[in-house]
């Protein structure tokens, strides 16, 4: 069944394993034949009417948030802003005059989250949620519901919620900026893009025993770590941390790249693991200078690029995608080595200490 493990040893590994299959299954149930998005039109007209689009989430889902932003600032032009559930609940920033708000939540239950939505309604605000859970609270509470299709997530890491929710945006920011006549989203070619993205997630999976070795050289004797990138590569490199922290229990972060220098480069020592994530043309150039500088203090660095960005010494090279949704492939390596740092150190990967699955608690 869809909740069994199979010959998997975690639900972990099977979640990462599924990822192409929930792109081609995003494109199948949103997409008409034509590569076209099909989606609810009441939505659409109550979207095109704002003039700021607020995302709300907690954890990884806060973190597809930030992601989503882009591209909907990107493709339909709307100032779009992205917070922490159980931070806006309780100092909400003034809002625009037509706000809409998109609640991302794989459990629909995460308790700050469905605060927000309390709020939201008893000011009489549209809204959207953006879930896993067909019939959950948050889903329930919404004016609109999207459903991820992703099938269950178990392990308590998510990582196919995450990709998930990430193409949703995508579909939806395409829709939005085409009804809207956007030219970029009407260039934006949806359907060929997820097609590219389930293949490149589907050729790292299958690379996965260099990062297994990458996990076991870099990440198994180290206390600490460091995610780097610019823009979309930052968003990612706060998801890749998270990843760690939470099944492995190395002290991970993720840094804007540009801001080492402002503080955090104290931290490095020599052997200090500093990743280095390059997807973004016009930031790969800085963020390899960054890398640099943390290496001339020691820092063993490993980078993840694209193919067109690629150098000589790269560790990990993705296929390439719209820059616009390379954190879809960029992010799949930092699941699998999280996953083999945990399985390596004999953690219990699907069952991380301290944590749930779905935080029904403020
Ligand atoms: C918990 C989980 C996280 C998840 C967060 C938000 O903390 O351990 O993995 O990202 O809740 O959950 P949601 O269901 O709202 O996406």
């Amino acid at each position: 069944s869809e909740t069994d493990k199979g010959t998997y040893p975690f639900y972990m590994l099977k979640e990462i394993d599924e990822q192409p299959n929930v792109m081609r299954k995003l494109a199948q149930v949103y997409l008409s034949e034509t590569g076209e998005p099909v989606i609810n039109e009441k939505l659409l007209n109550s979207m095109k009417q704002a003039d700021r689009i607020y995302i709300v989430g907690a954890g990884t889902s806060y973190h597809a948030g930030l992601v989503g932003a882009r591209l909907f600032e990107n493709l339909t032009q709307t100032p779009t802003e992205v917070h922490i559930s159980s931070e806006f609940a309780y100092e909400q920033p003034i809002l625009s005059k037509k706000p809409f708000f998109i609640f991302l939540s794989q459990s629909g239950e995460t308790a700050d989250s469905r605060e927000v939505l309390v709020n939201v309604n008893a000011a009489n605000y549209e809204s959207l949620t953006i879930t896993n859970v067909q019939n959950s609270t948050l889903s329930r509470e919404a004016t609109y519901t999207l459903l991820l299709h992703a099938g269950p997530e178990i392990a308590v890491a998510s990582t196919k919620a995450y990709t998930a929710q990430i193409a949703l945006e995508a579909i939806l920011a395409k829709a939005l900026g085409e009804s809207d006549n956007q030219i970029v989203a009407q260039r934006f070619n949806i359907r060929q893009q997820l097609g590219l993205v389930a293949t490149g997630i589907q050729a790292i999976i299958d690379a996965k025993s260099k990062l297994e070795d990458m996990a076991k050289k870099y990440f198994l004797n180290t206390p600490n770590a460091f995610y780097i990138g610019r823009s979309l590569d930052w968003s990612v490199s706060l998801e890749a941390a998270l990843k760690l922290k939470e099944i492995s229990y190395v002290q991970a972060e993720g840094f804007a790249s540009g801001e080492l220098k402002h503080g955090t480069i104290a931290l490095i020592e020599d052997g200090t693991p500093v990743i280095g994530i390059i997807t973004q043309a016009k930031t790969a150039g800085l963020t390899r200078s960054n890398l640099q500088e943390t290496m001339a203090r020691g820092a063993k660095i490993i980078t993840i690029t694209t193919e067109s960005l690629a150098k000589k010494d790269d560790d990990i090279i993705l296929p390439d995608v719209d820059e616009l949704l390379t954190p879809l492939l960029s992010v799949v390596p930092t699941q699998l080595l999280a996953y083999y740092t945990s399985l390596n150190k004999g953690l219990d990967v699907d069952k991380p200490r301290n944590l749930a699955k779905s935080v029904t608690v403020e």
